[in-house]
């Protein structure tokens, strides 16, 4: 029997089901659990005010960014290796996804092959980007992405630095990538950071330069900063992505929530603005559009309901998080999501 709402069962079930090595490389973040739970803070510490006695007009979770139109605005953030978490993979998220009415975005790192996953899901699906340490091995993999006939890419740029936390099994690997990208010796005295990682990491020129590749929509994932999200604009990105990157990358950052708003108010109506880190919840999600976003992300969420089991899992957290939008709407009293907008949360 099923005590606890869906997603904390979900995450027992997927705890319980998957090796400890493997849990730890979903759960963990930078700062030993404290990113995460300032992630999850960040949206619970925004409070609603319930609304009753509205009539809703023809009320709708529907979403439209760049002429695709879902029925809700809870995408999938791109998590690598899904494999390892079921043996649906990628495959699993992509059906669930299409069958939600809703938009996933493949990671580099993806354990199925792009093509496989575009035909599988019966819908383009949006495509992640990792840096592939040059513009032409990067150009290699982006050229793979788009003929597997994605709608927009995601380029993803805060996490140059980091290290790997898991050994992949057998049978597990990021099979998109073309060779695993050799980094030079380090000489005696050199740094792994600046020597190693930073001499293959991408700028805002090869930003400017990706620009000019992309002739569908460009994001950029993984800004938290004002000024970068002008520079994103100013280069001509159709959107970016708010993340922390789940708190995985960089140690004492501010939640999603806690920066979004200066951003909203900087480039908001320049660009579309989506939302990652610490989403849980439908209330989560009526917060982010609340405070100016125009749709969100979940990560490790829907990997607990596909390690609990499989696609369907991952169908369920979907739906999960919209019913509760939809319950959020109708107890504050708003249509849809150009409503949501307008509501002001209480801090
Ligand atoms: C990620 N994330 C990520 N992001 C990305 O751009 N490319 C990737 O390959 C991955 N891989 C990945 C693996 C795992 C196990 C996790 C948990 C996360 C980050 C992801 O897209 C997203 O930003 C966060 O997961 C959002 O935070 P929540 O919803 O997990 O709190």
């Amino acid at each position: 029997m099923q005590a606890l709402p869906l997603l904390p069962y979900f995450a027992q079930q997927a705890q319980a089901k998957l090796p400890a090595n493997i849990w730890h490389y979903l759960q963990s973040d930078a700062g030993n659990g404290t990113q995460l739970q300032a992630n999850d803070a960040g949206w619970q510490a925004l409070k609603l005010i319930p609304r009753p006695l509205q009539a809703l007009q023809t009320p709708n979770t529907q979403c439209t960014l760049f002429a695709e139109q879902w029925a809700h605005p809870i995408m999938l953030a791109p998590v690598a290796y899904q494999k390892l978490f079921h043996a649906d993979g990628e495959i699993g998220t992509a059906v669930a996804c299409n069958a939600q009415q809703g938009q996933m975005m493949v990671s580099s790192l993806a354990s199925q092959p792009v093509g496989d996953i575009v035909k599988q899901a019966q819908q383009a699906l949006w495509f992640q980007l990792y840096w592939q340490g040059d513009r032409a091995r990067t150009a290699v993999l982006l050229q793979k992405a788009l003929a597997a006939g994605v709608s927009a890419i995601v380029f993803t740029v805060d996490a140059p630095v980091k290290q790997a936390l898991i050994d992949l099994p057998a049978g597990i690997s990021a099979v998109n990538l073309a060779q695993p990208l050799a980094m030079q010796a380090l000489q005696p005295g050199q740094s792994q950071v600046f020597d190693g990682w930073m001499t293959q990491a991408p700028t805002w020129d090869d930003v400017a330069w990706l620009r000019q590749q992309v002739k569908i929509p460009l994001l950029i994932k993984g800004l938290m900063h004002v000024d970068d999200a002008k520079q994103a604009v100013a280069l001509g990105c159709e959107g970016i992505v708010v993340s922390n990157h789940g708190g995985r990358v960089l140690d004492s950052t501010p939640s999603a929530a806690a920066v979004l708003p200066d951003i909203v108010a900087a480039v908001g109506g320049q660009c579309k603005i989506l939302v990652d880190s610490g989403i849980r919840s439908g209330q989560d999600v009526f917060k982010a559009l609340a405070m100016g976003a125009d749709a969100v992300c979940i990560g490790r969420p829907y990997i607990w309901g596909l390690a609990a089991e499989g696609a369907m899992g991952v169908a369920k957290v979907i739906r999960t998080l919209r019913d509760e939008l939809e319950m959020t709407m109708a107890l504050t009293g708003v249509s849809n999501l150009a409503e949501i907008r307008q509501v002001e949360l209480y801090a």
